[in-house]
């Protein structure tokens, strides 16, 4: 991690302030408003220290119930999305609704699947390709999602071949990991991530990892209310990019962005964020809220002063 650091000043010294890398660049707004405080030193948050621009997405699920309700919301969301804020925002909303939603959004917001089938085409009533998704200018699905391992029984065979197909396409994936309330009584959650991880992800080459997102959604988590604390949220958010580490090399890890799902509110998105390896939420009920969602997308950064 202090390589890195040492690395990034160095960047920050030769490119006067704004620093990008070949994934993801840094927002100039935020470094160029933080800078300004001091000629001699500037003021980063962690996640940019890393190059990860924080990244904040709804997920609806089976929401909201009709297309006039899904209109004014996305109308909502669009509108609290400024030049100033501080992440990369995307909504992961039902098929019916993708088309018009995205039309909506313009290009304020990355629009994406709740799931895809991981088939090209035929006999697979009720599927939907990552093809058809493309040929309509949708390029993110969710993968994973506990809700769809338990609802739908979808295996983690099954989920790493729609992250494989998702890739095949060139789409992004954010592949959904996390353990249930009892893994998490048994101290359980860095094998069930890992398991999570390693399958999910299997086959995979490190150069498509620019593809791939990794959301830490604890099932406990979702839809309870009961958020995970920033501190239990960085320890695991640790072990996967760990774990990403053992699988690609230590730039990928630190590359790769990893969100927080679970009962994310407007009260706690900013004590989730200000953690280092925390680089953005997945947020289930409270995008249902223009409002709320509104706050959660423009969070308030945390800074950490870097000496330069
Ligand atoms: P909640 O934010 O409603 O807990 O849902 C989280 C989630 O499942 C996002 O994918």
């Amino acid at each position: 991690m202090k390589l890195s650091i040492a690395a990034l000043l160095l960047a920050i010294g030769s490119t006067n302030g704004f620093v990008a890398n070949n994934k993801q660049s840094l927002s100039p707004s935020l470094l160029s408003s933080s800078s300004s405080s001091s000629s001699s030193s500037v003021r980063l948050g962690w996640t940019e220290l890393f190059a990860r621009k924080p990244f904040i997405t709804g997920n609806w699920k089976l929401n909201p119930q009709t297309k006039t309700e899904a209109i004014d919301l996305a109308r909502g969301i669009a509108a609290s999305i400024t030049d100033k804020s501080p992440c990369d925002v995307g909504l992961f909303v039902p098929f019916p609704f993708i088309e018009t939603v995205q039309q909506i959004v313009g290009d304020k917001l990355v629009v994406g699947a709740e799931m895809i089938t991981p088939e090209v085409k035929g006999a697979f009533t009720g599927g939907i390709s990552p093809v058809m998704l493309k040929s309509m200018g949708i390029e993110w699905a969710l993968a994973g999602h506990s809700e769809r391992r338990t609802i739908n029984k979808e295996t983690d065979e099954y989920i790493n071949a729609q992250c494989r197909m998702l890739i095949e396409q060139e789409m992004n994936v954010v592949l959904c990991i996390g353990e249930t309330l009892e893994e998490f009584e048994k101290d359980l959650v860095g094998p069930v991530c890992e398991i999570q991880l390693k399958k999910g992800l299997a086959g995979i080459d490190a150069d498509d990892m620019d593809k791939v997102t990794i959301a830490y959604e604890p099932v406990w988590a979702i839809g309870t209310g009961k958020v995970a604390t920033p501190e239990i949220a960085q320890s695991v958010h640790q072990k996967i990019r760990a774990i990403l580490q053992e699988m690609y090399g230590a730039e990928i890890a630190e590359e790769t962005r990893v969100l927080y799902g679970g009962s994310v509110s407007p009260e706690s998105v900013d004590g989730l964020l200000a953690k280092p390896d925390v680089d953005g939420a997945l947020v289930g009920g409270a995008s249902l809220n223009a409002k709320g969602f509104g706050r959660i997308i423009n969070f308030q950064t945390v800074d950490t002063p870097v000496e330069v």
